[in-house]
């Protein structure tokens, strides 16, 4: 018998699907750092190297000790040159250098505050930063070009940037099986996303409909979306075509453009309660209600996809584009949240679970709430 060293024990995996990550970790002052960095690499248009410090604050958060120096580090994959920099500032004097910088540039906030503007990407952000537009009253005094996400986003700018709470989402699972249920009873409203993971507020709110009977929840999405738009449930609404076509040409496909080819949509619900508590009533009778603007992002499934939807949705980001990387170059499948291919044996192999979908790529099950990477 193979007797485990501790180095063995203090391995960490290489990807973070082979890794449980939960949500409360021990190593919050590092992982903050390198998760600003990673940022203000994404905000330079520099991929590569945000993804670099990303993957790193990722493994430290798998890390079930709290770095004290940076020799603990040699057991750590994934930790480049730069990092282990940081690392060591962030250890030796309690911050970085480099990374206050960051923080205090004018680039780095301004960037920031526009981001979290509903719509606005980095490309945006960096735009109106040349043209040098520094705050969000700037934008209305020099008349900045917003698309209609981004005026909705504008408008709705506090209520979308203050935290999602647990009951918020919960009252909204409510309002959307209500309206599923009356196009199609029997279909289910899943919550996923961060939610899923056990975080308990999130910037959006993920939902999963399916419907056990195949192809009864075509068309779904359409229906339930205006219905809610009629009911006053909507602010904001933006659907969009299944991107999966396994057996189609994607250009050619799109020839049979009816509603029923959509099959998600980006939204922004109104949701109205009469407190702020928990248990709180969606469009209650009368009295003095409190709105506040919720992002929601509603996804409608074939029930044979609903497992690779669910590992698809729950994330975290880093947790999914480590599933994607390990299937491609471990295992050579193509991992996406409606199948699994096999690019040798050239099938589809299909999944009644998230459990199966770990099996089939020869990895340990991870729970939702230990996908935190
Ligand atoms: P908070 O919303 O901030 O609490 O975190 P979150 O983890 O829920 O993030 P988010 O809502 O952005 O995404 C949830 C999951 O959905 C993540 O794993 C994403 O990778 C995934 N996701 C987001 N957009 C898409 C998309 O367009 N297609 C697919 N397939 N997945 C997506
Ligand atoms: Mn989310
Ligand atoms: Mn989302």
């Amino acid at each position: 018998v193979h007797a485990e060293t501790l180095e063995d024990r203090c391995q960490v995996a290489a990807y973070a699907c082979q890794r449980r990550t939960p949500l409360a970790h021990k190593n919050q002052l590092l992982t903050e750092a390198l998760e600003t960095v990673a940022e203000e690499a994404l905000f330079r248009g520099s991929e590569g190297r945000g993804l670099a410090f990303s993957r790193a604050a990722s493994v430290l958060k798998s890390f079930p000790w709290t770095v004290r120096s940076v020799k603990d580090l040699s057991s750590l994959p994934g930790i480049g040159e730069h990092s282990r920099k940081i690392i060591q500032e962030v250890l030796e004097d309690g911050a970085s250098a480099e990374v206050e910088n960051v923080r205090q540039s004018e680039r780095y906030q301004t960037m920031k505050n526009f981001k979290k503007i509903f719509g606005v990407g980095v490309k945006t952000a960096g735009r109106w930063y040349q043209e040098g537009l520094r705050t969000i009253s700037d934008l209305q005094a020099h008349h900045a070009k917003l698309n209609s996400a981004q005026q909705v986003g504008l408008l709705h700018y506090r209520d979308l940037n203050s935290p999602v709470k647990r009951s918020e989402a919960e009252a909204i699972v409510q309002v959307v099986q209500k309206a599923v249920d009356q196009f199609l009873p029997g279909a289910s409203v899943i919550l996923t996303g961060g939610f899923r993971r056990g975080k308990q507020t999130g910037h959006d709110v993920d939902l999963l409909i399916t419907h056990p009977t195949e192809g009864q929840e075509m068309g779904l999405l359409s229906k339930v979306v205006s219905w809610l738009d009629s009911q006053g449930f909507m602010l904001y609404h933006s659907t969009h075509r299944n991107s999966f076509q396994p057996l189609e040409d994607e250009e050619l496909s799109v020839s049979a453009t009816t509603m029923d080819r959509f099959d998600r949509c980006f939204s922004i619900f109104c949701l109205s309660s009469m407190t702020e508590e928990p248990g709180c009533e969606l469009k209650g009778s009368g009295g003095a209600h409190h709105r506040k603007a919720v992002r929601v992002d509603l996804v409608v499934t074939p029930y044979s996809q609903f497992s690779f939807a669910l590992l698809g949705w729950t994330g975290s980001k880093n947790f999914e584009r480590d599933l994607r990387r390990f299937s491609k170059y471990e295992k050579k499948m193509v991992l996406n949240s409606h199948t699994l291919y096999h690019t040798e044996k050239k099938i589809f192999l299909s999944a009644a679970s998230e459990e199966e979908i770990f099996q089939h790529l020869g990895l340990d099950f991870i729970s939702p709430e230990q996908r935190n990477a």
